[in-house]
Formats: C-alpha cells, structure tokens, sequence
C-alpha cells in the first residue's frame, strides 16, 4: 500500500481545526493536530475521527501535545499564535502588526520542534502578522526559502473575487484575479489583471465599484473581526488547504503565496504575496507580470509596510 501523506497542523484552534477538518473531507492525508492546550487537539482529533463513518474518509487523525507524533510530516500548517481580537472596553482591534513580538516567540518554538522531526517537509505559515512569521518561519526552520510558504494572498484574492461576483451576479467560479503585496491594509488587489469569464473586469464594472471592492479586500479580515469579535476561520482555512492539496498533489497550482524573492518584482529578501506554481517542492516557481505603475506604487508601500514588520525582528536586517 502506498505511503499516505502526513500533514501536520500546529494550533488547534478555529483556523486549525477547520483546515484540518476540510483536509481530511478532501481525503488529502492523515492528520496530526498539535497544541499546547491539553485535551483540545486530542478532543477535536477524535470528534473529526468520529465523522469519518459518515463522510467516509478513512484518514489517520491524531491530536498531541508534544512533537512525537509529527515525525516525518510531508506538509505542516502553523497557525499557533495569537489572533486579533476586538477589545471589549475600547472597541479597538488588535492590529496585525501588534501581534509580532508574542506570536514570533510562538512561532519560533513551534518551528524549531517541527524542523527537527520533519526536515523533509514543505512549511506554510498561517500565524499573523503573516509575512514577518514567515520570516520567522525560515530563520528558525534553516529550511529552503522554496519550502517556506506564507498563506494570506489566497485568501485576500478569495475575498476579491467573491465580492467581484456578487457584484455582477455572476459564479464565483469565472472570476479570475489576484491580489499581491503583504497581508495587510496595503495589499494590491490587480484590476488590470482580473476577468469574467475572460471579459476584463474594468469592462463590466465602474472605477467607484471596483474601488468599493478593493477597501472591501483590504479590510476583509477586520469585517469579520468587527463581525464576530475574533477573526475568520473558514476561508483562511479553506484558502491554507488549497496550498496544501496542492503541495500533496504535486498540482502546480497558480496561487498568489507569500514566498522569499529573491529579485523578482525587484525585491530581494523579502516575504510579500505574489503568484508562485505550487507543487510538491513547495515554491517551485515565482511568476512574475506586467504591473502598471500605479499597481508597481501600491507594491512598494505594501513591501515597506512589511519591512517596516521585519525590522522588529531579530534576524539582522531586511
Ligand atoms: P485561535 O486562538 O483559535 O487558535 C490558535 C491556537 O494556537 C490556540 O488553540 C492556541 O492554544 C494555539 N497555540 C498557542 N501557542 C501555541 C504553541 N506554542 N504551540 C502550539 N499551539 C499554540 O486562533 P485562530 O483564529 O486559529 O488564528 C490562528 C493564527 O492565524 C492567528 O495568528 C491569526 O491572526 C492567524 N490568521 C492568519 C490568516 C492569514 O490569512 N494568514 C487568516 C486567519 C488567521
Ligand atoms: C484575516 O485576514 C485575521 O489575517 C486574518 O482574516
């Protein structure tokens, strides 16, 4: 019988749990759910196990504390950290960008435990403020920048289209776009490169929409924040085990991922969201396309917001 994939999730929260959730109904692996909390892994692993009979997946999942179980994991999802949360006295929300110091020690940690046990593995980084994590991520792992991945363009670029299709009316399924640019207030959702169904967007909708729905993406995490009082976990999750299908598929998919540049974009060293083929390697190629000069200015401001993040960091400078 031929070996079946490992997939690894760190955090066994709402973000964790769901992907693991949707990666066991996409029968992509067995699963190990990891988390400091006890019994919350160990709880969520068996009332997915239970599932099984009925939705008929016949994967492995296991829930830890520790690392044991991890061992030789072909793909690891980290998303232990701190979410943003809205505080109940100011009404403020958490921004992406105060959660670094706490979650880089988090994440730190988690990583340093999966790289010992899975050095073979592809990472993708879920944990915020995302493209400083992945930063993160590859310091402590020592991994190949092309196996260290940061999940945030598919779900911004998600959050686009849907709203490009409830606009028109239209299947989500005919939209194509992207968004790149790091996963913040500043990320570059692209009109110029976006389609129905091969009929570019700016033909079918007018520049004060399609403005509309650029605020919209960018503030699309914080909606569900101001919504729910924590933030969203079904489509982050859904757009993190895409990546991982893909990666376990070996499908070299298209997707827009944080990934390390190395020149493209003309940036260098630095994680932003920008469309990679995603196969078993991880990265296995940035592509890169035509920007017009407003959407090259937008890319900036986001690279520097997401410097401005790096250089909190203590891997020297970025
Ligand atoms: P959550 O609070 O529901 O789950 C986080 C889990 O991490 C908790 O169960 C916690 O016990 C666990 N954890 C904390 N420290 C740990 C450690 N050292 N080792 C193992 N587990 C540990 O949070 P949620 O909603 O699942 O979000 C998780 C992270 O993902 C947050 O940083 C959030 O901001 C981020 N996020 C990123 C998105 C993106 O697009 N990149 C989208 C949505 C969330
Ligand atoms: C989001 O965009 C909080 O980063 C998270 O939903």
């Amino acid at each position: 019988m031929p070996r079946r994939n490992k997939i690894t999730i760190v955090g066994a929260g709402n973000v964790g749990a769901t992907c693991a959730h949707w990666a066991v109904q996409k029968h992509l692996g067995d699963v190990v759910l990891v988390d400091i909390k006890e019994g919350l892994p160990q709880g969520k692993a068996l009332d997915l196990a239970e599932a099984s009979p009925v939705f008929d997946f016949d994967c492995k999942i296991t829930g830890a504390n520790d690392y044991g179980p991890t061992e030789g994991s072909d793909v690891v999802v980290i998303t232990a950290g701190v979410p943003r949360k809205k505080d109940p006295v100011t009404g403020k929300f958490t921004s992406r960008d105060e959660l670094v110091e706490i979650n880089r020690q988090i994440v730190g940690e988690v990583t340093r435990e999966i790289a010992n046990r899975s050095p073979e593995a592809v990472l993708i980084c879920v944990s915020n403020p995302l493209d400083a994590m992945c930063h993160v991520m590859l310091a402590e792992s020592g991994f190949p920048t092309e196996r260290v991945i940061g999940m945030a363009g598919v779900l911004d670029t998600a959050r686009y289209k849907f709203f490009i299709a409830e606009a028109l009316g239209v299947s989500v399924e005919d939209i194509h776009g992207m968004v790149l640019g790091g996963h913040g207030d500043t990320m570059v959702p692209v009109p110029s490169h976006t389609s129905v169904g091969g009929i570019p967007v700016t033909e079918l909708l007018p520049q004060d929409k399609i403005d509309a729905i650029i605020t919209r993406t960018r503030n699309g995490g914080g909606e569900i924040v101001g919504l729910l009082g924590y933030s969203g976990y079904y489509a982050p999750a859904a757009s993190s085990v895409a990546m991982v299908e893909a990666i376990v598929r070996d499908k070299k998919r298209v997707l827009p991922c944080a990934a390390y540049l190395k020149g493209e974009y003309g940036y260098k060293d630095l994680y932003i969201g920008v469309p990679c083929v995603i196969g078993k390697g991880g990265v296995e190629k940035v592509l890169e396309m035509k920007l017009g000069e407003k959407e090259k200015a937008m890319l900036e401001v986001s690279a520097q917001a997401v410097r401005d993040v790096v250089a909190l960091l203590p891997y020297g400078k970025k």
